[in-house]
């Protein structure tokens, strides 16, 4: 399940578990989420050496919350299942699942972790980037409503889903298969997040990208690049102008004359309570946030 009460995910960075350079830096990020990696970011060469250096890292994690993410490399490859055993050990707050295509994938990983007495705080949270995964998304979310499962979250792997798929990378064919994730993720219970824009150096482009995905329902985009924290944090907090809306509601519905009342109307517009129920969630995330 999502987490209750709601905790930011808006900007999920991550870091090649082989970049020394990049992981001294940890304690300086002001985004929500790391995640460690040591899948397609690291070379086979480097993939042990890479593992043993997860549980230092995450002994070192900073005091200001920031959740912890280790994506190991898949539990069918030579290295997953070692991945997959060492991290548990250092209990990061999510393990990420690459290339998963069916329900079992998750129930596999979560068996290995009870058999292991991971902690039930270790959760999973697997990447959606292959056809399979797509096909089966709706069975795959509904894991999320049994917490024995240990799912907690969907990762969006556009450029493997480019990739295995064949269309040429533009969000505009990618869109039906996020949305579809995005519903998927709501139905299951899941945060979902949007995924990487490979064109770092263009701020502008993001921006655009992240208020996109916002607007689609992603809780939060994965990064790549700490200069990308600053507007997918912007971008995912409500906004100004929604929270005047929010408090609006939430004062009309708190006026003598509409208690009681299961509809009003507020400049104009039909309010229901559906509507306070939604102003009231985006207050009390905003004020989680600090925005
Ligand atoms: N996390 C933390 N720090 C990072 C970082 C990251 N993902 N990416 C870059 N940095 C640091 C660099 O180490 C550099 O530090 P310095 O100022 O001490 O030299 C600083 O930010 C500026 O980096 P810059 O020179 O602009 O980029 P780069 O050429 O060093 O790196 C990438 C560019 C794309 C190779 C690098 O950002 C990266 O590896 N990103 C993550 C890729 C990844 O994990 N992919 C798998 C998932 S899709
Ligand atoms: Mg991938």
């Amino acid at each position: 399940m999502a987490q209750e009460p709601y905790s930011p995910r808006r900007s999920v960075l991550y870091i090649p578990a082989s970049n020394d350079k990049a992981l001294a830096k940890i304690g300086s990020l002001t985004c929500d989420a790391i995640i460690i990696d040591l899948e397609d970011a690291v070379l086979p060469a480097d993939k042990k050496a890479a593992r043993d250096k997860v549980a230092g890292i995450l002994a070192a994690r900073p005091e200001r919350r920031c959740e912890m993410v280790v994506r190991i490399n898949p539990l069918a490859s030579e290295w997953g299942t070692h991945d997959l055993l060492a991290v548990a050990k250092a209990e990061p707050d999510g393990i990420l699942l690459p290339k998963i295509g069916t329900p079992r994938d998750i129930l596999e990983a979560g068996d290995i972790l009870d058999d292991n007495f991971a902690p039930d705080s270790v959760k999973l949270w697997a990447m959606v980037e292959t056809p399979r995964a797509l096909l089966n998304i709706g069975a795959i979310a509904e894991l999320g409503r049994d917490p024995a499962a240990r799912l907690n979250c969907f990762v969006a792997g556009t450029n493997d889903l480019v990739k295995a798929t064949g269309i040429l990378a533009d969000r505009r064919y990618l869109m039906p298969w996020l949305m579809q994730l995005v519903l998927a993720a709501r139905a299951g219970g899941l945060d979902v997040i949007d995924g990487v824009a490979n064109d770092f150096r263009d701020l502008d482009g993001f921006a655009r990208e992240c208020a996109e995905a916002a607007a689609m329902g992603f809780d939060g985009k994965s990064l790549i690049h700490p200069a990308q924290i600053g507007p997918a944090n912007r971008a995912f907090s409500p906004s100004a102008e929604a929270l005047a809306g929010a408090r609006a509601i939430r004062d009309a519905f708190a006026r003598p004359e509409n208690a009681g009342k299961g509809v009003i109307a507020l400049d104009g517009k039909m309010v229901e309570r559906l509507h306070l129920a939604e102003a009231e969630k985006l207050l009390a995330k905003a004020a989680i946030i600090g925005a």
